[in-house]
C-alpha cells in the first residue's frame, strides 16, 4: 500500500481522474482511439485503462506511453470482452452451463486468461451472471441460464478459472463479474428495457450469482446499463455501497459499463454530465468506461462540492490496487509463458466442452449414431458450412478461419462418405430459390443433415428477437426437406431456446448446437458418429411459443397450480402450460434409469444434515453419462416458495448395462432460500426432496423431511 499511497500523495488532480478513465482503442493508428490518440492521452496520464486493444506489439507500444513517456509511471490496464474464449473459442456460456460442470467452468477461463494474458490483456469483462428466463432478450447467450444455484457455481467456477486460486489474491488476470444486477429480466425481453423486479427476487435470485463472485473473490463488477425499478444501476448507491461494499464487502474496482455514466442523462435522472459523473461517482462507480464523463466533469464537481477529494481518492486507491493485485506495476509488460503445444492443449478442451454442450432434445428413429457404412449424406442448411457463426457472438479475438464448420468436421470423420452440402437459403432474408435443388439433393443422398438455426449476431448484446422461430425462409426450407421422405437429423444452432414445436415433431434426431466455438464441426461429428456420447443438458427452459416466455421451472405455485385438466388453474387455452423442454432436458445414446432413492433423516433439526442418496442404472449396452439434479420445496413458508428449488447436480459416468449410486448430504441451512432473505434460516415445517434426470416432475424419485422447531 505504501507504493499506491506515494503515488495518490504525487498526482495532480488530472493524472487522479486519468485513472478512472477507460477509453476505447481501436486497432487503428490514427483518429479517436486509434494508437497515437491512445498513446499522447497515457502519456499525459488521461488515460488508465484501454479497452478493446489486444495483441502483444499494440498493448506493448501503449504501456511504453506509460512506463517511458508519462510523469508518474503508472502501468496502464488492457481490458477486453474474453466471454467465452481468447483466440480459441469455446461454447457460448449458455451451453456450457448445460455440463453442469463446475471443474470444466474453471478449465475453459484459465485456458482463455492465459491466451488473453499473452496478447496483453490483464482484465475481462466477463464471467457475465445475468440469470436469465426470457428467451427473447438476446443475451441470454452470454450467461449460466435460468436459474441462481447454477449461475451462483457458475461464478465461483469462472473467477477461480480467471484469477487463480492464489491465497494472497494476486493473479496476472481479474474477473469483472457482470451485470450487475437483473439485467436478465428486461421488460418483454427488450433489450436495454426497464427492469421490473420483486425486491424479494432481487435477493432471492439475482443477487446470488454476484454474492458467489465476491466470496470467490472477484476482482472487479460491472454494474447493468439497466435501471431497477426506475434506479439506474450505474447510479444505485443502495445495492452497490449498501450491499455489494458494505453487506457483502467487496473491496474491488466497479466499473462501469459503456457510456453508461453519460447515460444516466437519457435515463432521466442526470440533467447532464456533470451530474451523471457525481451521481456515479458517489454510488461508487470507480471506471468510468469510455463516456469521458469524470474526467471532464469531476473537477468542477470538485470546486462545486459536489464531491469531495476523498470520494476521489477512495476511487483512485481502488484502481492502483487492482493494478497491484494483477501485478501490473511490477511486470507491465507481463505475459503468459504460453509455448506452441499449448495451443493444441487448448483446442483439445474446446472439442471436449464442445460434445459436451451438444444437448440431445429428440431422438425418434435409429437414425443415430451416423451409420460407418453410410456412402451418400445431404448436409443441408445455411449453417452447414458456416465456420465464423460457429464461434457466437462476443468471439473477441476469435479467428472465423480457424473455426471448423459441420461439413469440415463430418468430411474428417466420415473420408469414404460422400457429402453434398448445399445452403438452400440464407439464414435471414426471404430467398427461397435453392430449395429445389436442395430437396433434389436429399432425394439421392441416403440419410440428411439439417443445419438451421440463428446467425451468430441474431444473440448477444443489442439482439432481442420478438419472434422465436427460425429466421428467415428456413421454415419452408426445413418443410421441404423433411417432406423429402428421408431420414433427417437436425443440428439447431442458436443462441436462445428457439421455439420450432413443429421442427421437434417432425426431425427424425434434433440437437441443440448452440454456437460450439472453434471446434464445432469435430465435435458434432464426434456425437453423430458416436465416437463420443451426447451428454448436454439445458441450462433453460424451452419455451413452445413466444408467449409462454418468460418459462422457467421455479415458479411459485398460485393459488391455482398449472394442472390441464384442471380450468380453472394457471395455464394456456391455446398451449400447454409446460415447456417444449424442461430445465435440465438431455437425452443420450444409453437410457439411464434413477432406480431407487434414500433420504435420511425424516425428522432433522436446525443444524442437521439430510442424506440422500440415488440409485442409478445404465439399462443399455453403450456407456453413458448421469446428470441427476436435488431439488426441494418448502411446503409451506411465510412467503410462499418456488414448487421446485435446486440445491445440488452430481453426475456419474456409466458403462454398459453398469449400476452406480450418487449422494448428497445437504446441511439443513440449504432449507432456506437462497439470497440474503431477512430470516436466512428455514422455517420450520415439511419439505419435499426430489431427485430427476430433469426438472420435469414425472422423472421424480421423492421424499418427505420434517424441519423440526
Ligand atoms: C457492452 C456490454 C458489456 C461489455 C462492455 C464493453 O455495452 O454491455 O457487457 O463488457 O460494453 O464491451
Amino acid at each position: 500500500m505504501r507504493r499506491i499511497e506515494r503515488l495518490l500523495a504525487a498526482m495532480t488532480l488530472s493524472e487522479k481522474l486519468g485513472q478512472l478513465n477507460m477509453v476505447p482503442g481501436t486497432r487503428l493508428v490514427t483518429g479517436p482511439g486509434g494508437h497515437r490518440d491512445l498513446g499522447e492521452g497515457i502519456s499525459a496520464g488521461r488515460i488508465g485503462s484501454v479497452l478493446n486493444v489486444w495483441g502483444a506489439e499494440q498493448t506493448d507500444a501503449l504501456q511504453r506511453s506509460a512506463m517511458e513517456h508519462s510523469r508518474l509511471k503508472v502501468p496502464v490496464l488492457f481490458a477486453l470482452d474474453v466471454i467465452h474464449g481468447h483466440r480459441t473459442i469455446f461454447p457460448v456460456p449458455l451451453a456450457e452451463a448445460g455440463l453442469f460442470d463446475p471443474d470444466t467452468w474453471e478449465a475453459t477461463a484459465r485456458a482463455a486468461a492465459a491466451e488473453a494474458a499473452q496478447d496483453g490483456i490483464a482484465l475481462t469483462f466477463a464471467p457475465m451472471l445475468d440469470v436469465a428466463r426470457d428467451a427473447r432478450w438476446g443475451r441470454i447467450v452470454e450467461g449460466p441460464g435460468e436459474d441462481p444455484w447454477v449461475a451462483a457455481r457458475f461464478a465461483e467456477a469462472k473467477v477461480h478459472g480467471w484469477q487463480g486460486r492464489a491465497p494472497d489474491s494476486r493473479a496476472r488476470f481479474g474477473a469483472t463479474a457482470k451485470h450487475f444486477c437483473a439485467y436478465g429480466a428486461v421488460t418483454a425481453g427488450r433489450e436495454y428495457a426497464s427492469v421490473d423486479v420483486a425486491e424479494r427476487t432481487v435477493h432471492a435470485v439475482y443477487l446470488p450469482p454476484f454474492a458467489a463472485a465476491v466470496g470467490a473473490g472477484v476482482f472487479a463488477i460491472m454494474p447493468a446499463l439497466t435501471d431497477l425499478a426506475g434506479v439506474p444501476m450505474t447510479a444505485n448507491a443502495a445495492l452497490l455501497k449498501v450491499w455489494l461494499r458494505a453487506r457483502l464487502g467487496f473491496d474491488g474496482v466497479i466499473v462501469s459499463d459503456y457510456n453508461a455514466v453519460t447515460d444516466l442523462c437519457r435515463h432521466g435522472v442526470a440533467a447532464d454530465n456533470l451530474e451523471a459523473a457525481v451521481l456515479a461517482l458517489k454510488a461508487g462507480v470507480d471506471i468510468d468506461m469510455a463516456s469521458g464523463a469524470y474526467v471532464q466533469a469531476l473537477p468542477l464537481a470538485l470546486e462545486r462540492g459536489l464531491v469531495t477529494s476523498r470520494d476521489i481518492d477512495t476511487s483512485v486507491r481502488r484502481v492502483l490496487r487492482l493494478k497491484e493485485r494483477l501485478g501490473l506495476f511490477d511486470d507491465p509488460y507481463q505475459r503468459g509463458s504460453r509455448a506452441a503445444q499449448d495451443v493444441l492443449q487448448t483446442r483439445a478442451l474446446a472439442r471436449a466442452a464442445a460434445r459436451r454442450a451438444i444437448v440431445l432434445l429428440t431422438l425418434r428413429r435409429d437414425v443415430l449414431t451416423l451409420d460407418p457404412a453410410l456412402r451418400r449424406i445431404a448436409l443441408i442448411g445455411p449453417l452447414a458450412a458456416a465456420g465464423r457463426e460457429m464461434l457466437g457472438p462476443w468471439a473477441a479475438a476469435g479467428e472465423p478461419g480457424e473455426a471448423v464448420s459441420v461439413l469440415e468436421g463430418l468430411s474428417a470423420a466420415l473420408p469414404n462418405c460422400r457429402i453434398d452440402c448445399l445452403a438452400g437459403v440464407a439464414i435471414d432474408g426471404d430467398a427461397t430459390h435453392e430449395i429445389a435443388s436442395a430437396v433434389e439433393c436429399c432425394r439421392e443422398a441416403e440419410l440428411v443433415i439439417l443445419c438451421v438455426g440463428e446467425s451468430a449476431s441474431m444473440s448477444g448484446e443489442a439482439a432481442s428477437r420478438a419472434e422465436l422461430g427460425l429466421p428467415g425462409s428456413q421454415r419452408a426450407l426445413a418443410d421441404a426437406v423433411l417432406a423429402a421422405g428421408k431420414p433427417v437429423v437436425v443440428l439447431l444452432f442458436s443462441g436462445r431456446p428457439l421455439a420450432v414445436p413443429w421442427l421437434c415433431e417432425r426431425a427424425d434426431a434434433l440437437l441443440a448446437a448452440w454456437f460450439l466455438g472453434s471446434e464445432a464441426g469435430h465435435a458434432l461429428a464426434d456425437v453423430l458418429t458416436g465416437q463420443s456420447a451426447p451428454s448436454g443438458k439445458l441450462a433453460v427452459s424451452w419455451p413452445r411459443a413466444g408467449g409462454q416466455v418468460p418459462v422457467f421451472y421455479a415458479q411459485r405455485p398460485s393459488g391455482r397450480p398449472s394442472d390441464e385438466t384442471e380450468h380453472y388453474s394457471s395455464r394456456y387455452l391455446d398451449v400447454p402450460f409446460t415447456p417444449q423442454f424442461p430445465f435440465g432436458h438431455g437425452l443420450s445414446y444409453a437410457r439411464i434409469v434413477l432406480e431407487a432413492m434414500q433420504c435420511v433423516p425424516a425428522q432433522v433439526r436446525g443444524d442437521g444434515e439430510i442424506e440422500v442418496s440415488v440409485a442409478v442404472r445404465n439399462e443399455t449396452n453403450v456407456g453413458g453419462e448421469a446428470t441427476v439434479f436435488l431439488f426441494i420445496r418448502d411446503v409451506v413458508a411465510r412467503v410462499a416458495r418456488p414448487v421446485l428449488e435446486l440445491r445440488g447436480v452430481r453426475k456419474l459416468q456409466l458403462g454398459p448395462s453398469e449400476r452406480g449410486t450418487v449422494s448428497w448430504r445437504l446441511p439443513v441451512e440449504m432449507l432456506a432460500g437462497l439470497g440474503d432473505d431477512p430470516e436466512p434460516l428455514p422455517e420450520p415445517g415439511l419439505f419435499e426432496i426430489h431427485v430427476g434426470q430433469s426438472a420435469d416432475p414425472a422423472g421424480f424419485l421423492s421424499a418427505r423431511v420434517e424441519l423440526m422447531p
